[in-house]
């Protein structure tokens, strides 16, 4: 009797937490309509992005969610349920998901913790199990939930952003939940815990390399969003992930949110390479927010590259450490399983740089080790590396085990 209790309460309890537990175990990879799009997403739209991602090798590559950001809703209906804006969506959400569904892909929607989102639509707070249960009749797969309008202290934070965990958790459906509060109330110490598989540690990020703004709000270029990451890398890992923001890459100032009504310009591709690498030695959620039907190729084979995608992907799920750090030079060192690292040898500063770097200082496999350097993918068998680096530019090596 004791017995069969044991077996019904495992069997109960894993029903109970069997959702939404293993969902995120390496950082998501998609496209959102954000900084790009704005108030203009559509179903038009979502389904070319969806087309665009299969047909041009970003499938392939790793990417999956298609995630619309704010501005979908229309408003709730005589039963309380969310409806989207009738003119931009006029079959509604499912249709949408179906579509994305039937290119192999996965679909993201998003909503706030108050009353209404940051762009003033309709949100979720006071809703949660019906919205959840909502998007899971759509088949919706990941939601970003927002913070704008709500209360500013964490205990109030930590209560909404469970309420809505906890909804997902019992919608019936397995949905990626993204904690989006910009890191204001250091969510890497309590998200996890409200149902948080990956969560802002930043405000919004610009289409710039600094953006050196008074209103912290405003926020920051790629330096200054990546600065933050660190002494955080430890409250990283698989199914909780620390978000630096969405990627710029080749957006070249078009962006709407991102060039902030022109005031932000865009970023060299020297800055776009090196804001990828990073990303990725920070085992980031790469979140591509660029018109994926027009991205040109080297932007598309960089967003694309499978090695530094294999470092950001890497099962161990390791967020990147600074081994090294100067006003001009920085050296971040990344584990990653079967006893390899990742290194990025990274150039702050305004002038080139040169840089000898070796290994035998901060690695123990040095003996037998090759270093495989990733921007021209040749592998070589030496202990130490050297070169030049541009202004703001950066190389990053993999050292491997000699076979
Ligand atoms: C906030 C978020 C952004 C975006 C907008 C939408 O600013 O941080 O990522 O979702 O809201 O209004």
């Amino acid at each position: 009797m004791k017995k069969l209790f044991l077996i019904v309460m495992v069997l109960f309890s894993s029903t109970l937490f069997a959702q939404n537990v293993n969902l995120a175990p390496t950082p998501p990879m998609g496209w959102n309509s954000w900084n790009f799009f704005e108030g203009e997403v559509s179903e038009q739209i979502l389904k070319e992005m969806a087309d665009a991602m299969v047909n041009n090798g970003m499938k392939d590559a790793g990417y999956q969610y298609i995630v619309i950001d704010d501005y979908w809703v229309g408003g709730r209906d005589n039963k309380n349920r969310l409806f989207p804006d009738k003119k931009r969506f006029p079959n509604g959400i499912k249709p949408v998901a179906d579509y994305v569904h039937s290119k192999g892909l996965k679909i993201g929607i998003y909503s706030d913790a108050a009353s209404y989102t940051c762009g003033g639509q309709t949100a979720s707070y006071g809703f949660e199990e019906l919205d959840a249960k909502t998007f899971a009749e759509w088949g919706i797969d990941y939601l970003k939930y927002d913070y704008c309008n709500a209360p500013e202290d964490v205990e109030t934070a930590f209560v909404r952003y469970k309420k809505m965990g906890d909804a997902l958790k019992n919608s019936g459906r397995d949905i990626v939940y993204s904690i989006c509060e910009w890191g204001v109330r250091k969510p890497w110490l309590w998200a996890k815990a409200a149902g948080g598989h990956l969560w802002r540690t930043t405000y919004d990020s610009r289409d710039c390399w600094i953006a050196n703004q008074e209103e912290s709000w405003i926020t920051g270029g790629i330096l200054e969003l990546f600065d933050l990451q660190e002494n955080i890398a430890q409250y990283s890992g698989p199914n909780g992930w620390n978000d630096p923001d969405m990627l710029m890459v080749g957006l070249f100032g078009k962006g709407k949110s991102s060039s902030w009504e022109g005031r932000f310009k865009g970023c060299s591709q020297t800055e776009y390479n090196t804001h990828f690498a990073l990303w990725c030695m920070l085992a980031a959620p790469l979140m591509v927010n660029s018109d994926l039907r027009n991205i040109d190729p080297i932007n598309l084979a960089l967003l694309t590259n499978k090695h530094l995608i294999a470092i950001d992907q890497d099962p161990l799920g390791k967020q990147a450490v600074t081994i090294f750090k100067d006003d001009k030079m920085q050296i971040l060192k990344k584990e990653l399983s079967g006893g390899e690292y990742a290194v990025c040898v990274f150039n702050r500063s305004e002038n080139v740089q040169t840089y000898n770097y070796d290994i035998r200082n901060d690695f123990e496999i040095w003996y037998s080790a090759t270093i495989f350097q990733v921007w021209n993918e040749k592998t070589i068998s030496k202990t130490s590396v050297s070169g030049t680096l541009e202004s703001h530019g950066c190389e990053v090596f993999v050292i491997r085990k000699k076979k």
